[in-house]
């Protein structure tokens, strides 16, 4: 019998993992959970695995508290990843997404033999100052089993030529959402922030937006008009890395200056999907919430310059505005104008964990899932 391990690390590939955690358990197949420890806090972590109901964690890697640089997060989680696979000797890794947990595991993976499963494999931004295109490219050519969410996904893998086999699957990332958005109920949360009011969700966390200070800027600057032109509620979800750069870049009070933005702490998963949905506009730098407000029929504005998932774009569900603050004030009017809030998701029907643990166990999923 084939034993699986599944890695995680961050908080979206928590999200985008546990759906194929718990397809291994109900089908009772040998697996183990690998958590690099990446992301460690409460917020980022902790609440998310509650949630998720992801409590059982075989391996946790303790995150040094030295680790700050791109190369030292990915040494040591490449290290103790090793040490793990060799004492349990897995036939397969699955990996998930772009973060640097998932190229440590992938390498350490290849290197010993293990078999690597790429989760969400050929997405491309072509944006080459993003850590996670650098990530994505590299797992894409290591990896033994490519798991793309879509046909285009396919074809850039297709392209570069890469040396495993392709299965177009969908993405996990609905198997959730729909998952723990089915018996929501909206409850009035801690941001006095309810069903009835109208209000946009922002988010942004991207290495090339907040370690930038003009573009940081920039997009503060878009939400104070949005503001002011629209006297419409801004919710915050401020990410640590976007709080530590606002407050070194002395940002805060240009913040607390514009009236209708309430900045809150990282909402736990349940609380976050329940705002994306009642949300009116979601405007973000974050892959993840490009493809869920995407599945929950809200429009979404990218404030990057290109995404991994033109597929969103393509169904007129998100739109690519960048980071000046007219281009995103513009943009904001037109998607308010949106009356058709529906869009055929293209990202799958909610049974990719299916079509990829079958994949693992059996070498093809029963049925690829066409869009
Ligand atoms: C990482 C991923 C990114 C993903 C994001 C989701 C990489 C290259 N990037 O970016 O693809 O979209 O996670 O959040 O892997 N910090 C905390 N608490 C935490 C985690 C981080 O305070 O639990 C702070 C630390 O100071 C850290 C900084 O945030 O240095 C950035 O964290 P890091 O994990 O390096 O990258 P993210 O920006 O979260």
């Amino acid at each position: 019998m084939k034993k699986i391990a599944v890695l995680i690390g961050t908080r979206p590939g928590i999200i985008k993992m546990t759906p194929l955690v718990h397809e291994l358990n109900e089908r009772n197949i040998n697996n183990i959970v690998i958590h690099t420890g990446q992301h460690y806090s409460d917020t980022m972590n902790k609440q998310i695995l509650v949630d998720v109901g992801l409590e059982k964690i075989d391996y946790f890697i303790k995150r040094p508290q030295n680790c700050i640089t791109h190369a030292e997060q990915t040494a040591y989680m490449l290290v103790e990843i090793e040490k793990i696979l060799l004492i349990e000797k897995p036939d397969i890794l699955l990996v998930c997404g772009d973060a640097n947990t998932n190229f440590a595991g992938a390498l350490a993976a290849r290197k010993i033999h293990v078999k690597v499963g790429h989760v969400e494999a050929g997405l491309r931004s072509f944006d080459w100052r993003m850590p996670e295109e650098h990530n994505r490219v590299m797992i894409d050519h290591i990896s033994d089993y490519l798991f793309a969410p879509t046909e285009k996904s396919k074809a850039y893998l297709l392209k570069e030529n890469v040396k495993g086999k392709i299965f177009i699957v969908g993405n996990t990332i609905v198997d959730s959402t729909l998952k723990y958005t089915k018996n929501y109920r909206f409850t009035k949360n801690n941001n006095n922030i309810d069903k009835k009011s109208d209000y946009i969700v922002l988010t942004t966390h991207r290495e090339e937006n907040v370690d930038n200070q003009a573009i940081l800027f920039n997009i503060y600057k878009a939400i104070k008009n949005i503001s002011e032109k629209h006297k419409i509620n801004i919710v915050f979800p401020i990410h640590p890395r976007t709080k530590k750069r606002t407050d070194e870049y002395n940002l805060f009070p240009m913040l607390k200056n514009i009236k209708t933005l309430k900045i809150i702490k990282p909402l736990n998963y349940i609380q976050m999907l329940q705002l994306v949905k009642n949300a009116k506009v979601v405007m973000t730098d974050s892959g993840g919430l490009q493809e869920e407000s995407c599945i929950l029929d809200v429009p979404c504005l990218t404030l990057r310059d290109n995404t991994e998932r033109p597929e969103t774009i393509e169904v007129g569900a998100n739109k690519i505005v960048g980071t000046n603050p007219k281009t995103i004030v513009e943009a904001f009017d037109l998607a308010l104008l949106i009356n058709d809030k529906h869009w055929v998701n293209p990202f799958g029907d909610g049974h990719t964990s299916k079509r990829i643990i079958d994949t693992c166990v059996l070498g093809k999923p029963e049925n690829e899932f066409i869009n």
